[in-house]
């Protein structure tokens, strides 16, 4: 079995192809905003642009190989409703033109299939933490159920918009680990928790007034350090009612080393084990569309024409998880 998969929800228009047991091929296309944080329109320009030659090189590998493709998996939502609408269309332009099964694929559940995929992790709680999404979750019934995630803003999105106030390039995530690594103090910031609830608006804003006052290293450190500590009380928590011994990190924010490190250390004390994809898993790619759409289509769930609308506020519990 072979699918390819085709990922473009915001800044990365991605096309890959996998089989059950590796990545074959995959080709980026990185949308990079020329002032301030993502454009919608202008990401998906870019992707429309780019869609012949990030396509095509996949079609040339195939073609060269004499392979045969058994669907189009594409990232049907949630997402930046311009930017779903260009993949959505290129996705049945190709099922179409190689009378090949449509797979419309949940981006949160894909970066969950393809961390378990890649880390053999069997049933963790996860914490899938990105530039739209933090949620802490686990399988259930059949379902990946979102046991607290954040009332506002999600952490990445904080992160950004912080480092952008502070005049640093999108995406501020790692030039803000980096320069956490050389701080010296630790700055109290508004650490929200409400229940199994998380908010990043006001620590985002809180950061931004101490940047007036101390060192910008110091402000990035305690941003981290606070933002974490939250996501790991969440995620512990999530383990224990969820009764889980595993803990699974995904998502773009996962890149970051003091995140895994946090979290790590919460599992070593709870006896649970801790797994990490590698990084190029963790921000928005092809493979991880092109993997949940191989084991959706194993168990039968493909995306009639008529079904493939966008779905731009898809949620992660929407999707029943047939192959569980
Ligand atoms: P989603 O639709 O899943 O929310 P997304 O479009 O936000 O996806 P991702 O690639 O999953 O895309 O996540 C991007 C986010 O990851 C950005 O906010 C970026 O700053 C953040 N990020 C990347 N690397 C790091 C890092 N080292 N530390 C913290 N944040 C990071
Ligand atoms: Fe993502």
């Amino acid at each position: 079995m072979m699918v390819f998969g085709l990922e473009g929800t915001a800044w990365n228009l991605s096309a890959a192809l996998v089989n059950e047991n590796e990545v074959l091929f995959e080709r980026n296309a990185t949308y990079i905003p020329t002032k301030g944080g993502i454009h919608p329109r202008e990401a998906s320009q870019h992707h429309a642009e780019q869609m012949g030659k990030i396509v095509g090189s996949v079609m040339a590998y195939v073609r060269e190989r004499d392979l045969r493709i058994d669907g189009f998996a594409f990232s049907q939502g949630p997402g930046l409703g311009p930017c779903l609408r260009t993949v959505a269309t290129a996705a049945r332009t190709l099922s179409l033109r190689f009378r090949v099964p449509l797979i419309g694929v949940n981006h949160c559940v894909a970066h969950i299939e393809v961390g378990k995929w890649q880390t053999g992790a069997e049933d963790p709680a996860i914490i899938y933490v990105s530039g739209a999404n933090s949620q802490i979750l686990a399988l259930r019934k059949r379902r990946y159920r979102i046991f607290g995630e954040t009332l506002d803003i999600s952490i990445g999105n904080a992160i950004d918009k912080f480092a952008r106030t502070m005049g640093l390039p999108h995406p501020g995530g790692p030039k803000v680990e980096e320069l956490a690594r050389s701080a010296k103090n630790y700055i109290p910031l508004p650490y929200t928790v409400k229940g199994m609830d998380l908010s990043f608006s006001g620590l985002s804003t809180a950061a931004t007034e101490a940047s007036k006052k101390y060192d910008l290293a110091d402000v990035c450190y305690s941003f981290q350090e606070t933002a974490f500590a939250m996501l790991v009380e969440v995620t512990e928590r999530a383990l224990a009612h969820a009764e889980k011994n595993e803990v699974m990190l995904v998502g773009g924010v996962g890149a970051n080393k003091r995140l895994g490190e946090m979290l790590n250390i919460m599992c070593q004390e709870r006896g649970a084990k801790f797994f990490l994809p590698p990084e190029k898993f963790m921000g928005d790619n092809g493979s991880m569309i092109a993997h949940t759409g191989l084991i959706m289509l194993n168990s039968g769930a493909i995306t009639p024409l008529p079904q493939s609308y966008i779905r731009p506020g898809y949620r992660t519990d929407e999707v029943e998880i047939i192959w569980a």
